[in-house]
């Protein structure tokens, strides 16, 4: 897949997993990481699916409503990139914190979903509830960060408590913040995630 790897300045912090949202790039996160955790090393993605030439991370019917068995197959296809990088990079597969937005943050959320040694926790900007009726892998001690809007028009409230329930049940940790904005990223959620890292991750 397509993607940049910048080494971190310290071997301990974790591998931040920065995942773009519909239309962006691999360059578009890097800012954030450097909020979030500097010291990190960083492995930043670009979505392997075009529509209409804006990159995501899997295929969608309508806005909202997800081809499933793409957003499968694009799962697995990430999940396998995240351990050939590890391989290249040298990094520790099991010390990776994702950082998404918007499409990114669902595939974050569909690693979760999926697979259960995927991700060392998550930062979730504006997730959906990558898929329904299926049991997840046991998430305990994952802690996930969720920054929602009330007025999100592309994520309801209701579905960010949907997932936030979904991840307690399957074991994780959910801090859910709240902003009063729509599908927008502001300045003070990416702080709020920050502060979340470092409560978390930091030493
Ligand atoms: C998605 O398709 O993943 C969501 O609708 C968010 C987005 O617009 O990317």
């Amino acid at each position: 897949m397509r993607h940049i790897f910048n080494e971190g300045t310290s071997k301990d912090a974790p591998v931040l997993l920065l995942l773009h949202g519909t239309g962006g790039t691999e360059n578009d996160l890097l800012g954030l990481a450097e909020l979030i955790s500097p010291e990190s090393a960083v492995l930043s993605v670009r979505g392997n699916v075009s529509e209409n030439g804006m990159p995501r991370f899997f295929r969608r019917l309508a806005e909202g409503v997800f081809d499933e068995e793409d957003l499968i197959f694009r799962t697995k296809e990430l999940n396998d990139f995240l351990e050939e990088a590890a391989g290249k990079y040298g990094f520790d597969r099991n010390n990776m914190v994702a950082v998404g937005y918007s499409n990114g943050a669902n595939i974050a959320g569909s690693l979760l979903f999926h697979y259960e040694h995927a991700l060392k926790g998550a930062v979730l900007h504006h997730p959906m509830v990558p898929r329904r009726g299926i049991s997840l892998p046991d998430l305990s001690g994952i802690p996930v960060f969720i920054g929602a809007g009330k007025n999100d028009p592309i994520c309801p409230a209701s579905e960010t408590e949907e997932l936030g329930r979904l991840l307690v049940e399957a074991g994780a940790s959910v801090a859910v913040h709240w902003e009063n904005y729509g599908h927008q990223l502001t300045r003070t959620e990416v702080d709020a995630a920050g502060d979340w890292f470092k409560k978390n991750f930091g030493k």
